[in-house]
């Protein structure tokens, strides 16, 4: 090394005039400004964004560093001569000038392209497009579910961020954990539910659903086929008593547990709130509080958690349902996709879908050898297997193990516990008197019609019995039987 060089130790600045040095310092310099502006537009807008959390804290300071390091190895590389010539300004020399005027102007620009393209980064973070597919495999099952929900047309983070300075800090740690989870391969396969920090559901969907306007009643048919030879068509139409929180008239039917006037809590003992053996309702005006204790449970509520009920604790699936292969070949039938002349369809494609398979891949190969085997020298058997094989891709994630079995869908009763949870019968007060009720099968809903053809023409206002295939239904647990797959 040069003496001269060694006699101006500490760094001398001029060993800082050379072009990577100077791109370097732009670099570090633009990366501040972008930290600074998305650190406040994050403390302003209503909604904080988890993915935030990457930008600022690994993306910014990452820029930054780079911008140092491109300081160093300009410095480095002039004081070791593997650059000879070193920046000389002499802005006595017109050309000098216009070097000097042209590098002003391009750092501006850069550092205005800075502050731009951080802001379209954050934009794009708030996106159902990068909510959805950026870390594609683990929300493959939810992007799907949800492209096909009522909810399409609604991004995930109305749902899934919250608003306010508690969850800016909450969200962007959530940030950080997902990313680690996706580099290192270590995020959970299913995706569990429920979703621990979601938003609380009465300020996500109140914000455009008004339990006070949920009134009256929903009229709803639900097509299904028997597992026949001839596929039977059997439908039932419900009226269903969903009712409200109370503006024209006092809260009743189903949306009575989220009426403002009183609290439904409950403690569940599993971690899917499957199993509710202690519910407590409150009434908000007088304090006055009853409980109700499931028949067998003697443990004490003080050791659970005491969960308030809001409307995820019916709407579990809103945006992601993952339909039950029987529901999902029925749906088929009904919408003509699926031929019902075709013997056995329903049976054969719902066995089809069910066996268990590694991989969607294999699924797709052996959905079609078995449905092939079962129709040998049917025309249209093409036809059956590229439906089956959709309704498997759409509802079926082997990748991330998860279908209709792995995330409860608590809004009915037949494949799932659901309302049945505490409408059971077995839910009462401790002195006997009151029971969550449970006496009769139209508590929630009135059977309108039943049955196919002409018998859905005959309706009853104050509702059938169900007869459920061959004989009237008077036991409750819909659950023993109906598991989603075909009935035991
Ligand atoms: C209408 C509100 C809403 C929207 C919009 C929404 N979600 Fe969800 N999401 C939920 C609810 C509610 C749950 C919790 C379900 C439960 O507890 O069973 C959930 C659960 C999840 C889960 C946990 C796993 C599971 O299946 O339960 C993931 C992952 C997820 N959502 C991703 C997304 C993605 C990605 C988008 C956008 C493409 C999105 N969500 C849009 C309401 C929503
Ligand atoms: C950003 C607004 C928005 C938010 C937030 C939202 N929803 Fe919705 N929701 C809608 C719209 C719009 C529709 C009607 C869609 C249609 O009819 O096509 C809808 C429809 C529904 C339906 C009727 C579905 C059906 O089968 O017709 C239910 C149930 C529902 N939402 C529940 C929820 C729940 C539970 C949440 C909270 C997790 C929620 N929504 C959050 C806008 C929203
Ligand atoms: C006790 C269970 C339960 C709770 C709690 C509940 N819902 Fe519902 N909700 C239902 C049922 C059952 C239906 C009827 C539709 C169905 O069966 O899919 C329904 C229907 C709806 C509909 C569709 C109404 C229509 O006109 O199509 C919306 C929207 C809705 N609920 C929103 C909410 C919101 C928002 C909350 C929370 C404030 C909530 N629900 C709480 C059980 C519940
Ligand atoms: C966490 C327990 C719990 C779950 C789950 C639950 N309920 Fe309830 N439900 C109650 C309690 C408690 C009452 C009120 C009992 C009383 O009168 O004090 C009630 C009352 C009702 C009522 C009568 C409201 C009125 O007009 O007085 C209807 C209707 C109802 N529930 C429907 C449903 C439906 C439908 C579902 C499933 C989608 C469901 N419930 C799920 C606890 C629950
Ligand atoms: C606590 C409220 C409640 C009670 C009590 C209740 N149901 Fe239901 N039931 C529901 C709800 C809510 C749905 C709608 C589910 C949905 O939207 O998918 C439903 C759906 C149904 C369906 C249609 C299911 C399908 O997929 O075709 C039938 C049939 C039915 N109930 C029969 C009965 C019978 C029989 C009884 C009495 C043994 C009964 N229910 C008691 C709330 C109730
Ligand atoms: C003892 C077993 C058992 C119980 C309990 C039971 N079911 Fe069924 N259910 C069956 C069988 C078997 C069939 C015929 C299935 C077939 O041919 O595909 C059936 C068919 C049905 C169907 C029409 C076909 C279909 O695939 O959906 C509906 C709807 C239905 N049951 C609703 C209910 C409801 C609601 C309850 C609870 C109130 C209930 N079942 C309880 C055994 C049962």
């Amino acid at each position: 090394m040069p003496p001269e060089e060694r006699s101006i130790l500490p760094l001398p600045p001029r060993l800082l005039y050379n072009w990577v040095s100077l791109l370097g310092a732009v670099l570090a310099v633009g990366s501040v400004f972008a930290f600074l502006l998305l650190f406040t537009v994050g403390l302003f807008v209503p909604r904080s964004n988890p993915y935030l959390g990457i930008l600022l804290f690994i993306v910014a300071p990452g820029c930054f560093f780079a911008g140092l390091f491109l300081i160093l190895a300009g410095v480095w590389a002039q004081r070791y001569k593997i650059v000879s010539e070193r920046l000389q300004i002499d802005l006595t020399r017109a050309r000098d000038q216009k070097i000097l005027v042209g590098f002003a102007l391009g750092a501006l620009m850069f550092l205005l392209a800075t502050v731009f393209g951080s802001y379209q980064t954050y934009q794009y973070t708030e996106s159902v497009q990068f909510c959805g597919t950026s870390c594609h495999v683990p929300m493959t099952p939810e992007y799907t579910a949800y492209l096909r929900s009522p909810h399409a047309r609604v991004a995930c983070v109305e749902c899934h961020v919250g608003a306010g300075i508690g969850w800016y800090v909450q969200s962007k740690i959530n940030g950080l954990h997902q990313l680690f989870g996706v580099a290192t391969d270590t995020f959970p396969r299913p995706i569990a539910t429920p979703v621990k920090n979601l938003r609380p559901a009465r300020e996500t969907c109140e914000r455009c659903h008004w339990p006070e306007r949920l009134i009256g009643n929903i009229d709803r048919t639900f097509y299904h086929y028997l597992s026949d030879q001839t596929n039977t068509p059997f439908a039932v139409r419900l009226l269903l008593k969903v009712g409200g929180g109370g503006v024209n008239g006092p809260p009743s039917g189903i949306h009575w547990h989220v009426s403002r006037g009183e609290k439904v809590e409950y403690i569940a003992t599993d971690d899917q709130r499957q199993v509710i053996p202690w519910v407590r309702v409150t009434n908000v005006a007088t304090g006055e509080t009853t409980v109700y204790r499931d028949q067998n449970f003697h443990d004490d509520p003080a050791k659970y958690t005491i969960r308030t009920m809001d409307c995820m604790d019916c709407h579990t699936r809103p945006s992601h349902r993952f339909l039950s292969p029987n529901e999902a070949v029925d749906d088929a039938i009904t919408a003509g996709q699926l031929d019902r002349s075709v013997p056995s369809v329903k049976a054969n494609v719902v066995t089809a879908l069910v066996a268990p398979y590694q991989t969607t891949d294999e699924a797709m190969q052996k959905i079609a050898a078995s449905l092939r085997a079962a129709y040998p020298g049917l025309p249209t058997v093409d036809g059956v297997v590229a439906v089956a094989q959709q309704i498997y891709r759409d509802n079926f994630f082997p990748e991330m193990k998860t279908d209709w079995r792995t995330h409860p869908d608590n809004i009915g009763h037949k494949i799932w516990p659901g309302c049945f949870r505490c409408h059971d019968g077995d839910h009462k007060t401790d002195d006997g008197k009151k029971t969550i009720p449970a006496d009769n099968c139209n508590i929630c809903h009135i059977i309108l019609a039943q049955g196919s053809g002409d018998q859905l023409k005959q309706l009853k206002a104050d509702g059938y019995d169900f007869f459920h295939i061959d004989s009237t239904y008077l036991d409750f647990s819909c659950t023993t039987c109906h598991t989603g797959a075909l009935q035991k």
